[in-house]
């Protein structure tokens, strides 16, 4: 036997016996999204009552949360970096929190110890021949919460993809090891509506052909990705992507050829899909994961060509203020990548950058009534993701409001013209209200 498989066979154990490991008062990191090693959260939370105030980060989840339910309010404290639905009830009642902060620096604040890390819990692929496992699905802020924690527990998954570029982690750097097989988890597919498909029509009116796209995360990105399948020479630069990406390629629409940066490769810093996608990703040199302070820098975001970034929002003011992250004061989700892609983009070098945020125009609120994301004012305890004056372009399935270079009442106008119709007359008076002149 070669020193990594004695040294893998030496720190083979149990789910349980490895969540030993953990203490009272811990804080504790998941690789990300896809990457939740299951067996070891289950495990972590089987073993709940030896555990007191110990604090769980992570971003966007796929997993169950049951550790962010009230019974485990004692021992399990939520400080998520991305609300994820399973949190928010948790965040809501208040005996979880919530950390803002622009993902590309997430790997950063854990060098500098903003973010503490005391156990890391990864999931990983097999080990290849050299003792290396590919972290899959995820590499953003998990390889360096793997390099910073004191000790790491990695589940070892044979269903994990093995994805080229920053993902390599050799078991040398693991303090346990548990096997454990399980499908990766998989994101539900949005429904494509004609409401997703017009605005997916919009945004593509504003991709040349041989652009770079970044994709966010929520319903209308693959939807965009929909209306594409007519140009030529796209490229891929972003923080994820999910399925639409594969028929792109496979449409040879999505062919990396003109990018001046990263040639021939979709940049990726995590994957999120269905098992297609994770498929697509699987030992293909034409994806490359790379860390999220590369991926996502606006530095490197700035050096793509024809950078177009396309994400959502929930609301949008008259000023051209994008609230992606909370409703009112409820924290919903996270500042993610978005502003990251609308200042690299803006930052281009070769001064063709795009920033979309594109959403439907309307909403329907708990109760059922239907209101406008285009809104005179931001709602009471929301915050702004992106500013007004990173604020670019926001387009709804009524059409494209050009907001940079503008006005306050050229962009309250060209926002009124993109609102749906049935809330237009009530947002013009607002309009003459405020500016005190006619719409
Ligand atoms: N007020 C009240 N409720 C609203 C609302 C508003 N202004 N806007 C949307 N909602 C409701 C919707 O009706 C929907 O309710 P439901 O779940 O009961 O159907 C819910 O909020 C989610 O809205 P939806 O538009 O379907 O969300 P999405 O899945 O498309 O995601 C964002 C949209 C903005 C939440 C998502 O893109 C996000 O988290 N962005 C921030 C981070 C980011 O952009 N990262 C980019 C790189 S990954």
């Amino acid at each position: 036997m070669t020193t990594w498989k004695t040294e893998y066979e030496s720190k083979k154990t149990s789910a349980d016996e490895a969540v030993k490991l953990i203490k009272s008062g811990d804080k504790v990191v998941f690789t990300h999204a896809g990457s939740e090693p299951s067996a070891l959260v289950d495990a972590m939370v089987r073993n709940a009552d030896n555990y007191r105030d110990v604090t769980i980060s992570n971003m966007v989840s796929l997993g169950k949360g049951e550790y962010s339910r009230p019974e485990y309010k004692d021992r399990f404290e939520i400080n998520s970096w991305f609300v994820s639905s399973c949190f928010r009830q948790a965040i809501a009642d208040g005996y979880g929190d919530f950390t803002p902060v622009f993902f590309h620096e997430v790997p950063n604040y854990i060098r500098r110890g903003f973010f503490k890390i005391d156990v890391c819990l990864a999931m990983v692929s097999a080990p290849d021949e050299h003792g290396y496992c590919s972290l899959g699905v995820a590499c953003d802020y998990s390889v360096q919460a793997i390099k910073s924690a004191p000790v790491v527990i990695a589940q070892i998954n044979d269903q994990m993809p093995v994805v080229y570029g920053d993902t390599f982690i050799h078991i040398s750097e693991f303090d346990a090891v548990v096997e454990a097989s399980e499908p990766i988890p998989e994101m539900k597919i949005p429904v494509i509506g004609e409401t997703e498909l017009a605005i997916g029509k919009h945004c593509a009116s504003l991709v040349e052909d041989g652009s770079t796209l970044q994709l966010g995360i929520g319903a209308i990105p693959d939807a965009v990705l929909a209306s594409l399948k007519d140009k030529k020479n796209l490229g891929i630069h972003s923080e994820m992507i999910s399925d639409g990406v594969v028929d792109l390629v496979e449409a040879g629409v999505i062919n990396n050829s003109q990018k001046k940066l990263n040639p021939g490769k979709c940049i990726v810093t995590f994957l999120m899909g269905t098992k297609k996608l994770y498929d697509f990703a699987n030992r293909n040199p034409g994806v490359e994961m790379r860390t999220v302070d590369y991926v996502n820098h606006p530095m490197v975001i700035a050096q793509n060509n024809n950078m177009v970034c396309i994400n959502s929002a929930l609301a949008v003011d008259f000023m051209g203020q994008i609230v992606s992250d909370s409703i009112g004061t409820q924290q919903f989700s996270g500042v993610g990548g978005q502003v990251d892609f609308m200042r690299g983009a803006a930052m281009s070098l070769d001064n063709k950058g795009k920033g979309i945020i594109a959403m439907p125009s309307v909403a329907r609120k708990k109760d059922g009534s239907m209101i406008s994301k285009i809104t005179p004012f931001i709602e009471h305890g929301a915050a702004v993701t992106t500013s007004r004056q990173d604020a670019d372009y926001v387009v709804t399935e009524y059409g494209i409001a050009k907001l940079k270079g503008k006005t306050l009442k050229q962009r309250a106008r060209n926002l009124i013209n993109i609102a749906h119709p049935r809330f237009r007359d009530e947002l013009a008076a607002e309009f003459e209200r405020r500016f005190l002149t006619t719409f």
